[in-house]
């Protein structure tokens, strides 16, 4: 098991580039088994997750050729012979859900291992298998897994189109349905749709591919079902998160850093809090932040996560940490998932005062923290760690970064460039 080695008080400065986004990269891989030709994603992130969606659809039978120097992944679905999504991935990676669309769309059939809980609350698939019925599907539920056909089916007949209103804007839900529509029969409406930059990269990627979509980037989506689709070449967005991660970097230590394939208007309530708060950031051009010092009072400011354009729930720990040395009193509620919080007794013990109730933390600000051996509970409680650890006084060590390594392409690497004193140790 590997941990961090972190001391902290290190003024960062520098530029550091994002890789690509995790959570769009595995919706790409996910949608691209629907092709049948070869697709070619660039900029694709060097991270455990997608590691995994590859063992997926290589389980699948698609035929995969990462070139690691470049960032480069091949995927050709011409061999896929199975549609099982298997316990063992699905429990390692939620995420695995995401083949359900594609396989229903293109095979008419796909069993999936139903996903259990995990760090950050219950995650139900409800709305995806919901969306799923309403195209005309049934879902069998047996020994831990969802069965899931097309209803009558004779060998190669598709879902048809519909209207499917969601009861939240779920990102997994309106993804997995934008897939299974992509084949099926006539079109496809999504109400109360996920508007998050994610899902505008999975519609251009499945325009790309052949499908025709309206409303991308809105909470009506529809979809027209395509009779094929093709292999294409295709850029990966930006990571937002990652670029919000380093951003909150450089204000709890920086002295000027530049984040470049920083997005501003995928981060923009984010650095716009960040301005609340009284840090110095700001945009040279659409495409990088950057985070100067100054010498302005730090102010407290009340934050609600929500779904995009709202302020991001996994940038929540990220910016808890922050609050945490900020005089006064500061509010985060977390509205999108039921246990968020879970990494905040950690941060207490670097010397954090912070309370949770229910679902809010009341954050009193801190003089300084302290360093201490804390856990990362999930990937990004485990970057916010991390970053405590950064602007800590003496060495903290941050075990279980397995987590981190999910979704942050050479996290250390990174860091380091900037200024950090960060190592890895064994144990
Ligand atoms: N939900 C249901 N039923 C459903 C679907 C969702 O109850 O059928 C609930 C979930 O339990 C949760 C809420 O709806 O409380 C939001 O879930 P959503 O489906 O929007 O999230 P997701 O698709 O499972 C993605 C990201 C998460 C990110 C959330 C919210 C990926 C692979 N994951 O999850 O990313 O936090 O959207 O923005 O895209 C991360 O990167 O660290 C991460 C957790």
């Amino acid at each position: 098991m590997e941990k961090f080695i972190i001391n902290g008080g290190e003024t960062l400065s520098g530029k550091v580039k994002v890789s690509g986004a995790k959570n769009s990269a595995l919706k790409l891989i996910a949608a691209s088994i629907m092709a049948d030709s070869k697709t070619t994603l660039k900029n694709i992130p060097k991270i455990e997750d997608v590691y995994t969606m590859i063992e997926v659809i290589k389980t699948l039978g698609a035929r995969v050729h990462m070139d690691s120097e470049k960032n480069i992944l091949e995927i050709d679905p011409s061999s896929i012979n199975s549609y099982e999504a298997p316990y063992e991935l699905v429990r390692k990676m939620r995420a695995s859900v995401l083949v359900a669309g594609p396989l229903l769309s293109k095979f008419g059939r796909v069993k999936l291992a139903i996903p259990g809980g995990c760090n950050i609350g219950s995650r139900g698939i409800d709305m995806h298998l919901k969306g799923f019925e309403d195209m005309g599907a049934e879902n069998i539920i047996e020994h831990g897994y969802i069965h899931c056909r097309v209803k009558g089916r004779k060998s190669g007949s598709r879902l048809a189109g519909s209207t499917i209103n969601l009861d939240f804007p779920s990102r997994g839900a309106t993804e997995n349905i934008m897939m299974a529509a992509s084949l099926a029969v006539g079109k496809t409406i999504i109400n109360n749709a996920a508007r998050e930059p994610e899902i505008v990269d999975l519609a251009n990627f499945l325009i790309s591919m052949g499908v025709e979509i309206e409303g991308k980037g809105t909470d009506c989506i529809t979809i027209y079902g395509a009779k094929k689709l093709c292999g294409v070449e295709y850029n990966v967005m930006p990571d937002s998160i990652e670029a919000g991660t380093f951003i909150a970097a450089a204000s709890l230590c920086g002295r000027k850093v530049e984040v470049e394939n920083a997005v501003w208007k995928n981060l923009e309530i984010f650095c716009l809090k960040l301005k609340e708060i009284g840090i110095d950031v700001s945009s040279t051009d659409e495409n990088t932040v950057v985070v100067n010092a100054s010498d302005n009072q730090l102010k407290p400011v009340y934050i609600s996560t929500l779904p995009y354009p709202g302020f991001p729930t996994d940038l929540q720990p990220i910016i808890v940490v922050l609050l945490s040395i900020v005089p006064g009193i500061s509010i985060v509620t977390e509205n999108v998932f039921e246990n968020r919080f879970m990494y905040v007794d950690e941060l207490n013990r670097m010397g954090a005062n912070i309370k949770i109730d229910g679902h809010h933390a009341v954050i009193k600000g801190t003089k300084k923290l302290s360093g201490a051996p804390v856990r990362a509970f999930d990937l990004r409680a485990g970057a916010a760690m991390v970053l405590a650890g950064l602007a800590a006084e003496g060495i903290t060590e941050v075990s279980d970064i397995y987590h981190i390594r999910r979704g942050y392409e050479d996290f250390e690497g990174k860091l380091s460039s900037i200024g950090a004193d960060i190592k890895i140790a064994k144990g």
